[in-house]
């Protein structure tokens, strides 16, 4: 139908309000308490309009449109109306905007400035309301809250949470919580809805959850953030959640070729930047993974981008994480991708540095397996000792990406005794199924996972007696809660704080001597300072030592490749060496880091290597439709207490003589109970940001 306003002849949907049609027009009319996703009030009336044949001026978001119809959006009476509508709003309002977190980004700020309103005439004094801060996560600054009803309707209406309301208070009118109760007592969801549709800087995210140097949608969804690979977090625990193992499987895939692994064995940075933590504990996003993964049907493969054949030939040295995303994201854009592995077997630290109680060999074959299909070439036991070599021999490009399997030996007294050894060395003989000898007792030296893992695999070798001595006290170790934990049960002695001063014995190793630390920390040079405890001297009685302190690169020296902080590849922001077309990649460039960390530096370098090769570099894919997901989340008493589901393990006596797996997999309705603890906190960034007049 068409409408006429301030003279101008529109097209108008049926149904819309003269709002709605106008604001859809370009034309636009002041308005405040009426959010695009929410339905109209007719409460502010600074959306008041004349029509023609109507006394009074009506509120435009509560009038429908009718056809013929004209409008007139400024005249005497309708300013009138919205002036001293406006003045109203703005009598107890604090007349400082400046300290206000939304300054700049408040409407009603835009809206009195574009309306040159004064609040003079009525302003008495600001409401002496306090502040709430008493919640996590969500911070309410009564005083700024102009009662337009926005984050109720938000609540209510469009989440169905239903916690907030009005309050009648000894201070008049305002939102809040029936019964006093807390947010969290009334069950509110955090869903950050409220916080979205505020028009003030009333409700906000509590100070210090928005982080300067991060984009808004970042600070919104910290999970996602937060993982290197940036795999859709929230939207995939979402379809998980709902039951769906193989779309939140897709989702994954997006971004990563190795879900499964990764639900074995990331070290999950997104759990540590939940908003759950806020409450207790974090969702379990890493387990969530490995039970979707494990409920996929592969239906994801029809799906995948493949473009045609480029003539362009890729080398990729190493078939560790880095490496095998790389090859796979490189081989999708047309490139012909050959992988030289010195090993006689693909997955580099997942194979040769994970034990396989933590991650199966049949788990990492599958998903090498699907990378390899997309045409990928792949040659082991093939060691390339300069990338150059295949420059020369036709490819057009080389990554280099062979991580860092040298283990490091501190140069303590004993280090050249018979049984000692280096970890990467001790766990991939492990893995190969060639162990190295253990004996009865054994120490392990260093405290992050790494030592874990040689302790448990020492214990599944057969030791007796297993110890792990570091320099950390407990709370500065870098093992994990978990595997501390997993490792005590199983038997492993743990000595923290305690300096290793000497490996005693002859020939054989005898013992480890041991002295407690009084204080361990870095000085303003990053050196590390040790204090001991005098006269607190032990010898423990050991017949192996493994030293766990760490691992680098081998074999970079002979690459005729520009190299830093020793063996270290340095590399360009485009990841590009020093040599024109070779590039690397991984933790043979930053030292070791994460599995997921690699894969990203993987997706990293693919992206490069595809733009040098006279790609575009957008190795992104689409493995399922984007679907807008339901806003309508509903009520749930206690939810904020919901307790995170725990991962079942096999009984330590059972597991610690095999190198089976040892965590049990989430069932079905369990992962989704797990997955429904999620806050969605990246479902408020699909709500519509009304736009200012000066936007039209
Ligand atoms: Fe129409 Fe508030 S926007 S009355």
């Amino acid at each position: 139908m068409k409408i006429i306003i301030e003279g101008k002849e529109i097209e108008a949907k049926e149904g819309a309000s003269v709002l709605e049609a106008s604001l859809e027009a370009g034309i636009y009319i002041p308005h405040l308490c009426k959010h695009p996703d929410l339905e109209a009030v007719g409460g502010c009336r600074l959306c008041s309009v004349e029509v023609d044949g109507v006394e009074n001026p009506v509120p435009a978001c509560k009038t429908t449109v009718q056809d013929g119809m004209s409008i007139k959006i400024s005249t005497e009476k309708s300013d009138k109306t919205r002036k001293m509508a406006m003045e109203l709003i703005l009598a107890t309002h604090p007349a400082e905007c400046t300290g206000c977190p939304k300054y700049g980004k408040c409407e009603l700020q835009s809206l009195y400035q574009y309306m040159g309103v004064s609040a003079e005439r009525w302003r008495k004094k600001s409401r002496p309301v306090p502040n709430d801060s008493s919640n996590p996560l969500i911070d309410h600054l009564f005083t700024r809250c102009i009662r337009c009803g926005r984050c109720i309707r938000a609540c209510r209406e469009l989440r169905g949470v239903r916690v907030l309301d009005y309050q009648r208070t000894k201070d008049g009118i305002r939102v809040g919580v029936d019964g006093g109760l807390s947010l969290e007592e009334a069950g509110c969801k955090f869903c950050g809805a409220c916080i979205e549709v505020c028009p003030t800087g009333s409700i906000m995210d509590s100070l210090g959850m928005k982080k300067e140097d991060m984009s808004y949608s970042d600070s919104v969804v910290p999970c996602r953030a937060a993982c290197p690979a940036h795999t859709d977090v929230p939207r995939y625990i979402r379809y998980i959640k709902e039951g769906d193992f193989v779309k939140a499987t897709a989702v994954i895939r997006e971004k990563v070729p190795f879900p499964e692994t990764l639900g074995n064995i990331c070290n999950h940075v997104c759990e540590d930047n939940c908003k759950r933590n806020e409450f207790e504990n974090p969702i379990s996003v890493c387990k969530l993974k490995k039970a979707a993964a494990e409920g996929d049907d592969g239906s994801w493969k029809s799906k995948v981008r493949r473009e045609a054949a480029t003539g362009k030939k890729v080398a990729v040295i190493g078939a560790g994480p880095a490496g095998l995303t790389a090859a796979y994201f490189l081989a999708k854009k047309g490139h012909s991708v050959t992988i030289f592995e010195e090993n006689e077997k693909a997955g580099g630290q997942c194979r040769y540095g994970i034990p396989a109680y933590r991650l199966p060999d049949d788990v990492l074959d599958r998903e090498i397996g699907d990378i390899l299909a997309e045409g990928i070439e792949l040659l082991t036991n093939n060691k390339v000792e300069n990338p150059k070599e295949l420059l020369n021999k036709g490819y057009d490009s080389v990554l280099v990406s062979v991580g860092t399997h040298k283990g490091t030996l501190l140069p303590l007294e004993g280090n050249d005794l018979q049984g000692v050894y280096v970890n990467a060395e001790f766990l991939k003989k492990a893995r190969q199924g060639q162990p190295l000898e253990v004996k009865e007792k054994i120490m392990i030296l260093g405290g992050g996972n790494v030592a874990y893992d040689c302790a448990r695999t020492a214990l599944r070798l057969g030791a007796k007696e297993v110890h792990i001595a570091c320099l950390e006290n407990i709370d500065q170790i870098t093992a994990t809660k978990e595997e501390i934990e997993e490792g005590r049960e199983e038997g492993i002695i743990l000595h923290v704080a305690h300096s290793f001063l000497r490996i005693a014995g002859s020939e054989k190793v005898e013992g480890v001597e041991l002295q407690k630390v009084d204080k361990f920390y870095f000085d303003s040079d990053r050196k590390a300072v040790i204090e001991l405890v005098e006269g607190s001297n032990e010898i423990i009685p050991v017949d192996n030592v493994i030293f766990a302190v760490g691992q680098k690169p081998a074999g970079t020296e002979a690459m005729e490749i520009e190299l830093t902080h020793g063996p270290y590849i340095k590399t360009n922001e485009s990841s590009e060496t020093s040599v024109r077309g070779i590039f690397a990649a991984g933790d043979v460039v930053t030292g070791t880091k994460s599995v997921i960390s690699a894969i990203a530096a993987g997706r990293k370098s693919a992206e490069e290597i595809d733009k040098y090769l006279g790609g575009n570099g957008d190795i992104s894919e689409n493995l399922l439709e984007k679907e807008t997901p339901d806003p309508y989340i509903g009520s749930c008493s206690g939810f904020s207490k919901i307790e995170r589901t725990s991962i079942e393990l096999v009984e330590a006596d059972k597991r610690k003589c095999n190198f089976d797996i040892v965590e049990k997999t989430l069932s079905k309705e369990k992962a989704m109970c797990e997955a429904s603890r999620c806050l969605q906190c990246d479902l408020r960034l699909n709500l519509k940001a009304p736009k200012m007049w000066n936007e039209y």
